[in-house]
């Protein structure tokens, strides 16, 4: 059997902690990824796994992303995340989110946790009953956190246009052409933003009936899906899934720029420099997100209101001009850059 540190994604973990729970059937992983500049925080994913390894090495991904993603967005926190291993049917009990909270209160605090893929924040509000270390809680409409959706959005909206500013030198959008893959809760927002300032937008989404009604809405024309990516466009957004810029799909791109909102958008550190090579201006995907960590750190932390997170978010364009910067200085893929300042950020080297 392997341990924790043996797997190739272990990245000197501060601690990865497996918790089982016989009552109520909850198997779950924490991992700490770094509490160098405070409480490690990160979702919960709720998913079934082929089998436990999986769930470890995801936890050890994601908790190194985290650690990442908080740095870059000046949040004085780490990076964690949690993962309950569901069964094949995805059996959520209220006792299994009990034992996962007492889990979550077991580390003192070293990890806050919030929603993620499977979990909502009727979850949280269960887990809160047995830990104050968790953020993600329903509030007010001027309170910071709450659904973190709107956050990040504004976050990829702003970091759109600063990839427009840089790669195509003009500050309005009207005309500029945005080609975005899912139209969920965040891609939804964005193309709201972009098409009130002027953009011209092609969407596409798995359901299909859900980009064409966005579309009729906005004066907006779709795609089906598997096409969105070699859409000729000024900029192609990605908010659906991860991966999906690899060896097959970077050479179709038509759009000079790549800015959007899903997580872990290469699937491999190559593409990074695939990206690179082809001359695209990538917004790595951890910093142009982060909006929605802010929510929901400022909200765990009870640091300012609503005002405060969109202040916040507003210093992600800066982030990227600073990512942006150092690629051009360097010649190294943003993606590369990006990892090295958010290491140099945490202490790691
Ligand atoms: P969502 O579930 O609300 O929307 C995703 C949309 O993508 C859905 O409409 C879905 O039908 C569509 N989709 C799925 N597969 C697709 C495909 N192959 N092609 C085209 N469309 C596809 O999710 P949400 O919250 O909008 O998140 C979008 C992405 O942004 C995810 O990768 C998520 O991890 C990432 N993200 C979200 C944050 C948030 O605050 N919600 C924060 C940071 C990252």
């Amino acid at each position: 059997m392997t341990a924790p540190w043996d797997f190739p994604d272990y990245d000197d973990h501060e601690g990865v902690h497996l918790f089982r729970d016989q009552a109520s059937g909850l198997t779950a992983v924490i991992a700490i990824h770094s509490t160098a500049l405070g409480p490690a925080a990160g979702g919960t994913r709720f998913w079934h796994y082929p089998n436990r390894a999986d769930a470890i090495t995801d936890a050890l991904r994601l908790s190194r992303g985290m650690s990442y993603k908080n740095a870059m967005a000046g949040l004085p926190m780490g990076g964690g995340k949690g993962v309950i291993l569901a069964d094949p049917q995805r059996t959520k009990t209220p006792e299994m989110l009990a034992a996962f909270g007492r889990a979550v209160d077991s580390l003192g605090g070293r990890y806050v946790t919030a929603e993620d893929v499977g979990m909502s924040d009727a979850d949280m509000v269960e887990i809160r009953k047995q830990t104050m270390h968790v953020a993600g809680l329903p509030v007010g409409s001027d309170a910071a956190g709450g659904d973190p959706g709107p956050s990040t959005s504004l976050g990829v909206f702003l970091g759109v246009k600063a990839a427009i500013r840089r790669a195509m030198k003009r500050d309005d959008i009207a005309g500029v052409h945005v080609a975005i893959q899912g139209v969920g809760s965040v891609g939804g927002t964005l193309a709201r933003r972009l098409a009130a300032e002027g953009a011209k937008l092609t969407l596409a989404d798995v359901d299909a009936a859900r980009a064409e009604r966005l579309a009729a809405e906005l004066g907006a024309v779709t795609v089906a899906a598997g096409d969105i990516a070699r859409v000729e466009a000024d900029v192609f957004s990605p908010c659906a899934l991860g991966a999906i810029l690899d060896e097959t799909s970077i050479p179709l791109l038509s759009a000079p720029i790549v800015a959007g909102a899903a997580n872990n958008q290469l699937a491999t550190k190559e593409d990074g420099a695939r990206l690179h090579a082809r001359g695209v201006l990538y917004a790595p995907d951890y910093v142009i997100n982060g909006g929605g960590i802010i929510n929901v750190g400022l909200e765990y932390l009870g640091q300012g209101d609503r005002a405060d997170v969109e202040e916040r978010i507003g210093h992600i364009p800066g982030r990227l001009e600073q990512i942006w910067d150092e690629s051009a200085a360097t010649g190294d893929p943003a993606a590369e850059v990006a990892d090295r300042i958010a290491r140099r950020l945490i202490g790691r080297v």
